[in-house]
């Protein structure tokens, strides 16, 4: 019995040394002929949406980049790129070739809206690709005075909104700003979000009545308050705000100039949407949020994984 065992053994461990003899020369093979020995491991996102998911898609990107020791791959048409502090580590830039984050493995999100605690145990210095939204502020908030840095707009947009901004309260006269008097960024996201289709999907986008609600409760703090509005539509909001005396809307900017000056106030109203979001971040005041994130039951609330707090910022207010 005993033979038989010690026969087993020599057997087994003549087995295994011819095996890692033929890995070993296979991998030195490998090594030898390919013209290219991947040194840098990269992270690629199949990037979507406008500027608030990509930021959030960035923002993921990154903080998954820095974990696992991965280059993030940003393309040269990246538009947070033309806007932030952002590095444009093209493929190109790599070393790579232009079909690289075709052949790395790829990973899906389970929760467009939520944090997905799977997809971040991607293994460490290999490159990968994510598919997704990765709209949760999870995942990246190790990083966040990290990106706090990097989300800071370029000169050109950050000099615009300070003159927007100085050009708007000499116009109103606005005593700007004491432990009295306070600025308000407001953002009101229609758009997509009064069709049928979208509501259907369970995105809703407030009435007037929750904006008011919201601006009373500044006015109710302070005594006197300005709020800086900027919306995708103008008229819907100019309408529904016509008998406030102490709204001013922002035309005529650009999504990152718009967002560049609701970054500058002090307290935000967001609305729906990812773009309310960042602008609420950035201002880092008070910031209140409509309540109905999500219709309940809806396959939007599935997004969610029928929780918001996944998405929306710690200390958020909900208003109605
Ligand atoms: C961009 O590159 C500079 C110079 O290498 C570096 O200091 C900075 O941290 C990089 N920024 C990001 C966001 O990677
Ligand atoms: C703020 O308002 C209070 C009450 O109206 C007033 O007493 C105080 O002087 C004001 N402070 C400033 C800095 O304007
Ligand atoms: C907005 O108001 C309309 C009409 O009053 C109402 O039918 C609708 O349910 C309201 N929508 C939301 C999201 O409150
Ligand atoms: C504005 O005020 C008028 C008169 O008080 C009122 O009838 C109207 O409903 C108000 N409009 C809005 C949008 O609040
Ligand atoms: C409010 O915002 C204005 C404009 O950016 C700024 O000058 C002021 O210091 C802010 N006030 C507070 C209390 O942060």
């Amino acid at each position: 019995m005993r033979k038989l065992w010690r026969y087993i053994i020599k057997i087994g461990i003549l087995v295994l040394a011819a095996c890692l003899f033929v890995f070993i020369q296979r991998f030195k093979k490998k090594s030898y002929t390919n013209v290219k020995i991947r040194t840098t491991p990269i992270a690629c996102i199949g990037f979507r949406g406008r500027l608030g998911n990509l930021m959030f898609q960035y923002a993921f990107l990154y903080s998954v980049s820095m974990s696992k020791g991965l280059y993030p791959v940003i393309s040269d048409n990246f538009l947070p790129g033309d806007v932030f502090r952002i590095n444009k580590t093209t493929l190109q830039v790599l070393g790579e070739n232009p079909t690289s984050c075709g052949t790395v493995k790829s990973y899906t999100e389970r929760w467009p809206c939520s944090f997905d605690d799977r997809i971040i145990q991607v293994p460490f210095l290999t490159s990968a690709k994510f598919n997704g939204y990765f709209q949760s502020w999870k995942y990246w908030i190790q990083y966040e005075n990290n990106l706090r840095e990097i989300f800071r707009f370029q000169d050109t947009i950050a000099r615009r909104a300070n003159k927007q901004l100085n050009d708007i309260l000499s116009t109103l006269d606005f005593p700007c700003c004491s432990k009295n008097s306070t600025l308000v960024g407001v953002h009101i996201r229609r758009g997509d979000y009064t069709s049928k289709a979208v509501n259907k999907y369970g995105q809703i986008t407030p009435n007037i009545s929750y904006y008011l609600n919201a601006m009373n409760y500044f006015e109710n703090l302070y005594p006197t308050v300005l709020f800086i509005v900027a919306s995708d539509d103008l008229k819907w909001s100019k309408n529904g705000l016509k008998n406030k005396t102490n709204v001013y809307i922002s035309t005529g900017n650009s999504g990152p100039e718009d967002m560049a000056l609701l970054s500058l106030t002090n307290h935000t109203i967001m609305s729906v949407g990812t773009f309310g979001w960042w602008a609420a971040w950035m201002t880092r005041g008070t910031t209140l949020y409509y309540k109905q994130v999500f219709a309940p039951g809806s396959r939007y609330a599935k997004d969610f994984n029928n929780d918001p707090s996944n998405y929306i910022y710690p200390g958020w207010i909900p208003m109605d």
